[in-house]
């Protein structure tokens, strides 16, 4: 059977698009949550290779989707630079201490890299054995955080809606947190070249809060550190798939697709399916059911699921969310997506 996920980066087009989620393991299915008891805490989950491997597996054996994304988190780069790292049940990722001085013991660490190296030594493996072992037509995901939404939960130590600690943070120090992007951008494009040496045949960058910027600021701190790692990336693997997930971006994603150089865009629900439409002849669309609807279920789910595959039935096309699974999302609901994706002819 054909990698369909691989295929349409090369142009191809299917009645019945290519499909796999985000957040496709996780708190919805009961397998995980066991697996999550036994791990202790979230972060033993994606740093012991064996429980991480059996995380990805999951949702690939219930559902066969076309791509099975490393389950791990974008927040363990700017742990593996040092900077400590809780997840807090019904809180979320907590960092303490984010200080200029770190930033600069950073700044001239020499070992940096091989430090980096070590902390993610377990992710390369899980991605390994995930690639000796997924069926043939599964292509693997590899993921990182873009710059701005790692820097975004670094700064401001916690979730939050609309930024204002990072975005006045940036605003008020410009040249220390352009040494942040810079550093950021420098590790991931490294951590991005070693997961595809360990067996990622595809790469997705999720910017989960550039939604929140004016124009500037997103040209500075979304569009030209993803720039950089694309060309990074590309430099020594320039056939490898990149997916770029700007959430949120609706004005500035033609821009960013053109700017980025990256092979596809996946687009959050807001975005309308007309301009993604004219959107895709210049770049793959990966996208962009909104992730209540798959929870609401129902009709409004194969309404919205068949419009967006009638919407791109002639392109090289993804499906997907267009935000990750909620944890409330019954498994019924996500059988009936895949169920109405796969039976388009
Ligand atoms: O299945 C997959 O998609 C792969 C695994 C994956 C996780 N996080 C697992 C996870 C991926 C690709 C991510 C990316 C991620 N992590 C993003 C970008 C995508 C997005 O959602 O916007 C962000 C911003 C994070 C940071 C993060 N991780 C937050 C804010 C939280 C708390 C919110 C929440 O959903 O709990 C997490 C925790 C997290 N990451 C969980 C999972 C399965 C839940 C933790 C648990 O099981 O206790």
């Amino acid at each position: 059977m054909p990698k369909k996920l691989l295929k349409t980066f090369e142009g191809k087009s299917f009645r019945s698009p290519p499909i796999w989620l985000m957040r496709q393991a996780g708190r919805y299915l009961p397998e995980y949550q066991e697996l999550r008891k036994k791990a202790g805490s979230f972060l033993n989950l994606c740093y012991n290779s064996d429980l991480a491997y059996e995380a990805t597996m999951q949702p690939i054996r219930r559902f066969q989707l076309d791509g099975a994304i490393l389950f791990s988190d974008i927040l363990v780069i700017p742990h593996s630079l040092g900077f400590a790292l809780n997840f807090i049940e019904g809180k979320g990722p907590i960092f303490e201490n984010f200080t200029v001085e770190k930033l600069t013991k950073i700044k001239k660490d020499l070992y940096l890299k091989e430090k980096v190296f070590d902390h993610l030594q377990s992710i390369f493996k899980t991605l390994t054995k995930l690639r000796k072992t997924l069926p043939e037509e599964t292509s693997l995901i590899g993921f990182c955080g873009a710059p701005w939404t790692v820097a975004t939960y670094l700064i401001t130590g916690k979730s939050s809606q609309d930024q204002i600690t990072a975005r006045t943070f940036a605003f008020q120090n410009p040249e220390i947190f352009e040494d942040l992007l810079n550093i950021l951008t420098r590790i991931t494009s490294f951590y991005l070249i070693e997961q595809i040496k360990a067996g990622a045949e595809i790469i997705q960058i999720f910017d989960s809060w550039s939604g929140v910027l004016d124009e500037e600021a997103f040209e500075n701190y979304c569009i030209y550190p993803v720039a950089k790692i694309v060309e990074t990336v590309k430099k020594e693997f320039p056939n490898i798939p990149i997916i770029a997930f700007p959430k949120g971006s609706g004005y500035f994603y033609e821009t960013f697709a053109e700017k980025t150089n990256v092979n596809a865009l996946s687009l959050d629900w807001t975005y309308p399916l007309e301009k993604a439409k004219n959107l895709s002849e210049k770049t793959i669309i990966q996208g962009n059911l909104d992730p209540l609807r798959l929870l609401s279920g129902g009709e409004f789910l194969q309404k919205s699921t068949k419009k967006i595959i009638e919407t791109f039935k002639e392109k090289p096309f993804i499906f997907n969310l267009g935000h990750g699974i909620l944890p409330e999302t019954p498994i019924s609901h996500v059988e009936e997506l895949i169920h109405l994706v796969r039976s388009c002819h």
